[in-house]
């Protein structure tokens, strides 16, 4: 990474050559009666011919994928001239993500939610990282903010915004919840998302850099009922607007869809103390028809889905971040967690069908879903 992309393209040009080489020996192993140096005036018998054919097939996308890969690992130089913007760096990803950043050399600001959050952070990262106190959902914050990153950043720009602050919300099925209950998630994670954006934006044009918004696989598949879902769907939209009205600009744009991680966000008391609060206000018909054990029923299988699919290592969300800001080729969309890349980005390309079928399966069983 620090010898930079010329050393890298010299690595890659040695491995190509040899993956050619060791290619025309494996043709030559298959098919003797060709000379080395490949097709010169023999006729192949017509079974040789298509072997041929499909080595040279195999062989072609041996190399797409090592081009693909190859092209991942080229980097941007000068790190410590650039700006980052991070929101919500009390916890979870966004902290480490300031403090992996700060230590790696990029300038760093990073917005708390909290005046004890941003202590915290202040407390383990250096003097070159900034705090600032941001509420997303603050319209008049989020304008001040920005001109007062503008004037820190000056002539420079901002290289990264990354928009992570976010919050669950109540997740509880559908039929239990008053438009109110979708408010708070869609507030913060939605429009403060796009408040931050459209106001940091033209520092981001300046300095041709990156956004990346932090979604969701909840963005992708849609298995549990409240705001969180629907906001998560509508942050990939306008995550997929935003890459392409600002690929003129040179501006990179990449989502990054984490499955379930071991932060404040996912604690499963926190959001079964919120569910439990909903149940106590339903009507009895409901009640009825999902039957009185059923909140005890759903946190078992909530036990079962945490110990199976949550991810305790943080670090690879904010690695995505790492190579979304500093690739000189960002994907559009990075996948983290096991979960993610095994279970819900590919069942997210699958027919609905089969994902009712599989997301059904884990859904709590109603007692009376007839007594309506
Ligand atoms: N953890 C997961 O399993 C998971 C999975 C997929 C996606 N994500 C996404 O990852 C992002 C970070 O979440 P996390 O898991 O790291 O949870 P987290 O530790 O709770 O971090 C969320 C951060 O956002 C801050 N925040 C909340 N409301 C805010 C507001 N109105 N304005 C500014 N900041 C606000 C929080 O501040 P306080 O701490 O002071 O409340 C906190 O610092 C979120 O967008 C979340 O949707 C998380």
């Amino acid at each position: 990474e620090e010898r930079g992309p010329h050393a890298c393209s010299i690595t890659g040009l040695t491995h190509l050559a040899g993956l050619t080489r060791v290619t025309s020996d494996i043709l030559q192993e298959l098919d003797p009666s060709q000379p080395a140096g490949l097709g010169k005036g023999v006729s192949l018998s017509h079974t040789g011919k298509k072997r041929r054919m499909l080595l040279w097939v195999l062989v072609l996308l041996i190399l797409c994928g090592f081009l693909w890969n190859y092209k991942g690992q080229l980097k941007i130089t000068d790190i410590t001239d650039k700006y980052i913007f991070i929101t919500g760096c009390d916890s979870g990803f966004g902290k480490l993500a300031a403090k992996t950043f700060d230590k790696k050399g990029f300038r760093v600001i990073a917005a708390c939610l909290t005046e004890s959050g941003s202590r915290a952070l202040k407390a383990e990262t250096s003097e070159r990282l900034h705090t600032v106190l941001l509420d997303v959902t603050d319209a008049d914050h989020v304008k001040r903010t920005a001109q007062w990153v503008k004037n820190h950043v000056g002539e420079k720009g901002l290289w990264g915004l990354i928009n992570n602050a976010g919050v669950l919300g109540v997740l509880a099925p559908t039929d239990w919840l008053t438009v109110e209950d979708y408010r708070e998630p869609i507030e913060v994670n939605l429009f403060g998302l796009i408040n931050v954006t459209l106001n940091m934006l033209p520092l981001v044009k300046k300095a041709r850099g990156r956004v990346i918004n932090v979604s969701s696989i909840g963005g992708r598949l849609a298995f549990v009922g409240g705001g969180y879902i629907p906001s998560k769907y509508a942050v990939e939209g306008f995550n997929d607007c935003l890459r392409r009205d600002m690929k003129a600009f040179g501006v990179h744009v990449s989502c990054i869809e984490p499955g379930l991680f071991k932060t404040e966000l996912s604690d499963p008391v926190k959001s079964t103390e919120k569910k439990l609060a909903i149940w106590k206000h339903l009507s009895p018909d409901i009640k009825q028809q999902y039957g009185e054990d059923y909140i005890e029923k759903s946190l078992s299988k909530l036990k079962v889905t945490t110990t199976s699919f949550l991810n305790m290592d943080l670090s690879l969300v904010v690695e995505c971040m790492d190579h979304a800001l500093t690739s000189l080729f960002p994907k559009t969309r990075y996948a983290a967690g096991k979960d993610a890349k095994t279970f819900w980005i590919p069942l997210s390309h699958m027919p609905t069908v089969l994902q009712d079928f599989l997301l059904l399966k884990q859904k709590t069983e109603l007692a009376n879903p007839k007594a309506v």
